[in-house]
């Protein structure tokens, strides 16, 4: 299984969390890892405010979006104001060569209800796209340093993708 790893993380978190699935993954196979960035990264809130409302009009930085010689995609996602962080939508809608791929989507968030409502639309948007099977692992922002239950939650998520048949 090859798999990618892909992630945007403002303050630090979801990078965490994507650097423990990438060791992870890696154990399995072949894994690449890339980061979400804005092109211009000094927006203010105004933009940003905007930018959660649009995410189609977000410039991101060159970026890997074709999953043809891709598994499974590993999709880091801060929530923010009950939706995916406007980089991590933008992603998404670029993404090509999706059908029949399997997805783990990690979220980092402050409140779980907000999670699991943002968990619902990636997971609309995704079977939208053709992605075969998708796996979520919920992580609190407070529990990122906690690597005992990240690395559970990290190994239960891998064994659930695996075990589903593309
Ligand atoms: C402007 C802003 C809005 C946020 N909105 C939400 C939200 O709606 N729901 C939620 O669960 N967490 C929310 N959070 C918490 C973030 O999900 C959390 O801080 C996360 O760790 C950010 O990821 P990062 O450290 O990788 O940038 C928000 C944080 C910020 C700064």
């Amino acid at each position: 299984m090859k798999s990618l790893v892909v992630y945007y993380s403002r303050y630090g978190n979801t990078a965490r969390l994507a650097d423990a699935l990438l060791d992870a993954l890696r154990k399995k196979g072949e894994t690449d890892i890339t980061q979400i960035e804005y092109m211009d990264n000094r927006q203010n809130i105004i933009m940003r405010t905007f930018y959660r409302l649009f995410p189609m009009f977000v410039k991101l930085a060159p970026v890997k979006t074709d999953l043809t010689d891709y598994d499974l995609l590993c999709i880091g996602i801060p929530v923010w104001g009950g939706r995916p962080s406007a980089p991590v939508t933008k992603y998404l809608l670029l993404t090509k060569n999706t059908i029949g791929k399997k997805a783990i989507c990690f979220y980092v968030y402050g409140f779980k209800e907000s999670a699991k409502r943002c968990s619902k639309y990636v997971k609309s948007f995704l079977k939208k796209k053709g992605f075969s099977s998708i796996e979520n692992i919920f992580i609190h922002w407070d529990d990122v340093g906690n690597e005992a239950s990240l690395n559970q939650s990290i190994s239960e998520a891998i064994i659930k993708v695996s075990s589903h048949k593309t």
